[in-house]
């Protein structure tokens, strides 16, 4: 059974229709990442999981407890949001001892639970600072540290990052994964990133108009996206429609096909053909040649079509000239078919 089931939810508003009888099962210990486009209902179910908004119909268990109408204050879910909502009059440890306080524990007890997560999330220089004083970053971390030092059952980050720059929201990200490895804390995370819900999550979750079209380990998710709208999310895939593939590939599909560019070999045109019928090809123009660092992005055309190639820029890697005709070859268990 898993720490948290979510069975068969809805919530309306009025006449909208949010979701409807969606489910989801996060493990123990794991973090289960959130993704999908804007208004497509993450909020919301967070909101319903955390207990501050009422679904429609549904449960949701939590630790093999029904809480579907349990007090939001009684479930023993944490939240953290976008923007840190802080007590600016408050000192970092004040800020962090007040839930504690709420929930009346005893002072040397606050004080205790209040030093672990400090040290644990190296706030110890800012611990007298008032928010005002503290970065982003520092902010996002108290924030942070007050939704763990209450030990919830369960974690819901909304796109806790979303309003850091770059920089820190990479650091701060290695840091939370690092945080769920030491503490063993079970999450829901929101994001958009596409490189935050891969690199964080154990679980991926893409939602989309109030349902969920995939979920899935993040391998799962980058190499087999279900639909169009997933391979768009992990970007970067050369798709083709059954009418291309006939085409360029002499092969019979119903679906779309989906392709990784590093998923793609090519070689120079007069290599040996592959005959195995484990892979396909096509003979292909090299039309532009990029190093992107760690990879060189070949852009080919065959016939009218353009397709990625990636190769891994090995010191010793050939590279090939524009206007280059060359072959290239795609294994069939490289290929990913799309419902739509
Ligand atoms: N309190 C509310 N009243 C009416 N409609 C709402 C309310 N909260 C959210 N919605 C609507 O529900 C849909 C999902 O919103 P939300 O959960 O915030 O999406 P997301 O977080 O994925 O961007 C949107 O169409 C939004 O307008
Ligand atoms: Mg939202």
């Amino acid at each position: 059974m898993s720490y948290v089931e979510i069975r068969e939810l809805t919530k309306r508003f009025d006449t909208t229709t949010v979701f409807e009888n969606i489910n989801l099962d996060v493990d123990e210990g794991k973090i289960c990442v959130l993704v999908g486009p804007s208004g497509c209902g993450k909020t919301t179910l967070l909101r319903a999981v955390a207990g501050l908004t009422q679904p429609d119909s549904g449960m949701i268990r939590l630790d093999q407890r029904d809480v579907t109408k349990v007090e939001a204050k009684n479930r023993g879910v944490g939240m953290v949001f976008q923007h840190y909502a802080l007590f600016p009059n408050m000192t970092v440890e004040q800020n962090l001892a007040f839930g504690l306080e709420q929930k009346k524990l005893p002072r040397p007890e606050i004080r205790k639970k209040v030093d672990g997560v400090i040290e644990l999330m190296g706030l110890g220089p800012r611990a007298k600072a008032r928010p005002a004083a503290l970065s982003g970053g520092q902010k996002q971390r108290v924030a942070l540290a007050r939704a763990l030092v209450l030990e919830p059952k369960l974690l819901l980050l909304d796109e806790p990052l979303s309003a850091l720059d770059a920089q820190i929201r990479k650091r701060l990200r290695d840091e939370l994964k690092r945080l769920q490895h030491d503490v063993g804390f079970t999450a829901i995370f929101v994001t958009h990133d596409q490189e935050e819900a891969l690199m964080l999550g154990d679980q991926v979750a893409i939602m989309q108009a109030g349902r969920f079209v995939q979920i899935g380990a993040p391998a799962e998710i980058y190499n087999r996206p279900a639909n169009l709208a997933v391979a768009n999310f992990v970007g970067d895939f050369n798709i083709f429609d059954p009418g291309t593939v006939k085409r360029l590939f002499a092969a019979v599909t119903e679906t779309s096909w989906a392709v990784r560019p590093e998923a793609i070999d090519i070689a120079p045109a007069d290599r040996k053909p592959v005959i195995n019928g484990t892979a396909v090809e096509t003979e292909v123009t090299v039309t532009a040649v990029q190093i992107l660092g760690a990879m060189v992005r070949h852009y080919t055309r065959a016939q009218d079509v353009t397709i990625k190639v990636d190769l891994l820029n090995k010191p010793d890697q050939r590279l090939f000239q524009i206007g280059e005709k060359a072959r290239i070859s795609i294994a069939k268990n490289a290929i990913a078919e799309m419902n739509e």
